[in-house]
């Protein structure tokens, strides 16, 4: 037993200095950093370096950079500058602010749909309010989460979208109370104002609730018609500075219209704000009180 395992113990010792002898004259492989268009470096020989940019990375720094009309280009870092002096940006950010803004405003959600919103407004860096029902939270944190980091602003449509006017002041704060729980739960923040299902409430209602009450100038009924050309014409025909524009991230519909209504508003010299920011630029400070725009 003890012969065998000295032999054993000799091949393998045999082996591994075969093995080395064969590989260590070969010379290592030059390196070289490559660049992913997200932002990823990764340091790798060359032959591997050729495969990743074969696949699309690249050999040097890039960048996308981005236009208010929703255009948006990968360029080498080194030559943005290049671009910026020409009506490009860095980030949606940076797009300088106009005169004119209103609050494109969506209810009921998140629902399936609300992904395909929240592309679209990236995309033309635009922020909407999102007034979310604790049914539907529970159901899609993760959408709502999305929604909050690309810095759209989260309101409360209470847990389960009663109207409130049939409710004791008990009922109303819990309806309220239990949801900004649940937005809490999926984002990190809980919301400062409410959107009363319907539309519906009186002083008795706002006292129960003691938060402020986001309602509408503008609305589309995109709910009714789920027909996205009646939707577009209803917001462009009547869109002013200040307004606040209901609508449903529930319906195809709804998603097609905010394609077109989008760049659209854009165009027309409005800047796309969330609720907060459109009454703080029109210099208001939200108390316990009904909203319907901020003019
Ligand atoms: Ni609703």
């Amino acid at each position: 037993m003890k012969k065998f395992l000295v032999i054993f113990i000799t091949l393998l010792i045999t082996f591994s200095i075969s093995a080395y002898a064969v590989s260590a004259p070969t010379l290592p492989e030059p390196v070289q950093k490559v660049y992913s268009p997200d932002g990823r470096i990764a340091l790798l020989p060359q032959s591997r370096a050729e495969e990743y940019i074969a696949a699309g990375w690249f050999d040097a720094p890039v960048v996308t950079i981005y236009k208010p009309n929703g255009e948006t280009s990968l360029v080498f870092l080194s030559d943005a500058h290049v671009h910026l002096a020409n009506g490009w940006y860095m980030s949606p950010d940076d797009f300088p602010k106009k005169t004119k803004a209103v609050a494109l405003t969506y209810d009921d959600g998140p629902s399936k749909y609300t992904n395909q919103v929240l592309d679209c407004l990236e995309r033309y860096g635009a922020k909407a309010t999102f007034f979310v029902v604790g049914t539907n939270v529970n159901r899609n944190p993760e959408i709502l989460k999305r929604a909050h980091s690309l810095g759209m602003e989260i309101g409360n449509h209470t847990a389960n979208h009663q109207r409130l006017t049939n409710l004791s002041a008990s009922g109303i704060a819990s309806e309220i109370n239990s949801n900004a729980t649940y937005i809490e739960n999926a984002t990190g923040i809980r919301p400062t104002f409410t959107r009363p299902p319907y539309g519906s409430y009186t002083s008795a209602t706002l006292s129960a609730a003691k938060q402020p009450f986001i309602l509408w100038s503008i609305d589309t009924l995109d709910w009714k018609t789920r027909n996205a050309d009646s939707t577009v014409s209803e917001v462009l025909s009547k869109a002013k500075d200040g307004d606040i524009i209901l609508m449903h991230d529930l319906y195809s519909a709804t998603v097609a219209a905010t394609e077109r209504i989008v760049p659209a508003l854009i165009d027309m010299g409005f800047d796309l704000v969330t609720v907060s920011e459109l009454a703080q630029r029109k210099g208001v400070t939200m108390g316990i009180a009904g909203y319907r725009s901020f003019k």
